[in-house]
């Protein structure tokens, strides 16, 4: 506040003296002739894990919900409900005694005690807070189902609307044994229109007893990936143009206790044999999105992995010693074979089994999850035995650890977590400004400004605008960065963690300003730092300048988080040929409170105009709460 004053007096006075206002204004100085370091070519990524339901009703394009019939209470499995027309009678209860595979040994059980033709019986899933269904589309399905005998007759399968009762959709499972099987089906739509207000029944019109398993829905995914993820939501992704993927955590690495962290092992191969699990974030994991999955929306979006390996530290549970550490280190050493090893390697055959025979590129791993909250401080012990191990089999990987070690294991890389306030990322805008070059690179693994919801709201995103700055300047140390979270479905219940990047619900995606402040970074990013300097630089104002070193674009991103106009003076050193136009992107509001939902999902996004007085020293005024990037030719 009081530099801004100083700054605002000196005008007034330079005003009344007669002189030329632009004395007074800071001036910023880009010098082409120094080049302060290199842009981590990996600079920008995305961290993600199972939580607001991110992939389970979120990326994740499986229909129906608790599939696996593994999410019940009081005998009744969760989201799925009786289906009776007319005076068809049926009751459902869950059968822990027969199921369609080891790992699923569970099922529901309906008995039929009315039903023919007309009036049908049988079950009905609501979906993640519904099911979108669009006009002329195939949906890809199978169930596993078991009857009392042989007379069941056929099942319906339908998608219906809820509240007109319409069919959408329709196909007929021939007769059914009294053994387990799986039947595949296909649901092509009508005309109707797009909606998510549907659901799926599965009906019979005989009775007698059946079982209902294990089951899925597919709609089109993105790629057309088998088991693959929802098209809106991959295209926003891929929009960020993301360098990497942070996964499987976060806290669902870690698990409450050690037996439900993320055990990679039982995410691969079909479903049958995922038998799901609770995530720490309170819900249960279809496990749908296993570590394959992972690696193939890596695949995608051309991100490269970076692997979060369980380290022996539960929220609530860790390993002790050293010797009940040694199975976990030799899972990590197995997982990191499941994603680089060859064919003729154990896991590199399993990988091919499952379908992917060519190895992943893998450059980086990080050992736990912020195991800075063992106040025990037990990583010291327990980080050094996944280093060594890694370091000996696999010498190539960069090891990420979650916090400073100390002794003869040196990370390459430590990860470093913020989650603040819009003033704490202003106030700190500098953090890394002076920190030691000499020791580990910094992978800010996680961070976000607290603020809005579900959703950041502007001013969130200008305290991201303003951190991503720094990190941008700095990012010679600050290799990788990842904001956290990524998904939110908005829907009551589906938040256990706001604010989040990029909100959803069955129907329709969103991204917020902050999604949007990161697009502007990543979309525009050279590979070297030129020098600059700015010269009283107003009160929350920021900014970082990157080249491209081979066609000599420069990239000036200029914050400013005031409710004022930031006039400035921009001055260039060296370059070859200074364009007169450039591009120039903002995004802005009138308010720091305004922001982006599902409802109104462009209220705030970049505007792309042309800047066209560009010269060595020009002037230039950044709006009110804006976020801005200048891009302009300084020859080669
Ligand atoms: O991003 C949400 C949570 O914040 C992550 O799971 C955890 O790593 C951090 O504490």
């Amino acid at each position: 506040m009081r530099s801004s004053c100083r700054v605002l007096l000196l005008t007034a006075l330079l005003n009344c003296s007669g002189l030329a206002q632009t004395t007074a204004t800071p001036i910023l100085t880009l010098d082409l002739t120094k080049i302060q370091g290199k842009v981590s070519p990996i600079l920008y990524g995305l961290m993600t894990e199972e939580i607001n339901y991110s992939y389970d009703g979120g990326l994740y394009a499986e229909l129906i919900r608790n599939r696996s019939f593994r999410d019940n209470g009081r005998g009744q499995p969760f989201h799925w409900f009786i289906y009776e027309t007319g005076n068809a009678d049926a009751s459902m209860a869950m059968d822990t005694s027969t199921g369609p595979s080891a790992a699923l040994p569970i099922s529901a059980a309906v008995t039929v005690r009315a039903a023919n033709e007309k009036e049908q019986a049988g079950i009905t899933n609501e979906g993640y807070w519904g099911m979108r269904i669009d006009p002329r589309t195939t949906y890809n399905g199978f169930i596993y189902l078991k009857a009392s005998s042989a007379n069941m007759g056929p099942v319906q399968v339908s998608l219906i609307h809820n509240s007109n009762g319409e069919v959408l959709a329709h196909t007929t499972i021939p007769a059914i044994t009294s053994n387990w099987k799986q039947y595949p089906f296909a649901l092509t739509s009508g005309a109707s229109s797009a909606s998510s207000e549907n659901r799926l029944v599965f009906s019979v019109s005989r009775p007698g007893r059946i079982w209902f398993g294990l089951s899925s829905l597919f709609p089109p995914t993105y790629h057309n990936r088998k088991n693959g993820n929802r098209i809106d939501l991959m295209q926003t992704l891929a929009d960020m143009k993301p360098a990497f993927l942070r996964f499987p955590g976060g806290d669902y690495l870690e698990g409450s206790l050690i037996d439900n962290r993320f055990q990679w092992k039982k995410t691969i191969g079909p479903f049958e044999d995922r038998p799901t699990h609770r995530s720490p974030w309170g819900y249960v994991s279809s496990d749908g999105m296993g570590l394959l999955e992972f690696l193939e929306w890596c695949e995608d979006l051309h991100m490269e992995p970076v692997l979060g390996l369980y380290a022996g530290y539960s929220k609530q549970q860790r390993v002790q010693t050293e010797k009940e550490l040694e199975p976990f280190v030799a899972e990590a050493l197995e997982e990191i074979e499941y994603v680089i090893g060859d064919v003729h390697t154990t896991w590199g055959a399993a990988r091919a089994r499952d379908g992917h025979p060519e190895p992943f590129a893998l450059h980086y791993v990080e050992v736990g999850n912020e195991d800075y909250h063992d106040l025990s401080g037990s990583y010291q012990m327990r980080f050094p035995p996944f280093f060594q191990a890694i370091r000996k089999k696999y010498p190539q990987l960069k090891i990420i650890a979650t916090t400073p070690v100390h002794g003869e294991a040196v990370p390459d890389v430590v990860d470093d977590h913020f989650y603040r306030t819009a003033s704490q990322f202003f106030d700190d805008n500098t953090h890394y400004d002076q920190a030691d070059r000499k020791g580990p690179k910094i992978f800010v693994g996680e961070w976000a400004t607290i603020e809005g919801g579900p959703t950041p709201n502007f001013n969130a995103a200008l305290g991201d605008a303003a951190w991503m700055t720094g990190m941008e300047r700095n990012s010679d140390l600050v290799i990788m960065s990842c904001y956290a979270p990524l998904f939110v479905n908005i829907n009551t219940g589906g938040t256990q963690w706001q604010p989040d990047l990029i909100g959803y619900d069955a129907m329709t995606s969103y991204g917020s300003p902050s999604y949007y402040a990161q697009v502007l970074f990543s979309n525009h990013l050279g590979d070297e730092i030129p020098g600059s300097h700015l010269e009283s630089a107003p009160v929350r104002f920021f900014y970082s300048v990157t080249r491209n070193s081979k066609s000599g674009t420069m990239y000036l991103k200029l914050v400013n988080a005031s409710d004022q106009p930031r006039p400035i003076q921009l001055q260039i050193l060296g370059g070859t040929s200074i364009s007169q136009t450039g591009k120039r992107f903002l995004l802005s509001a009138r308010s720091p409170l305004e922001t982006n939902s599902i409802e109104k999902p462009r209220s705030i996004v970049p505007v792309e105009g042309t800047i066209t007085d560009i010269s060595r020293h020009f002037a230039h005024t950044v709006p009110p709460y804006t976020i801005e990037v200048l891009e302009f030719g300084t020859g080669r």
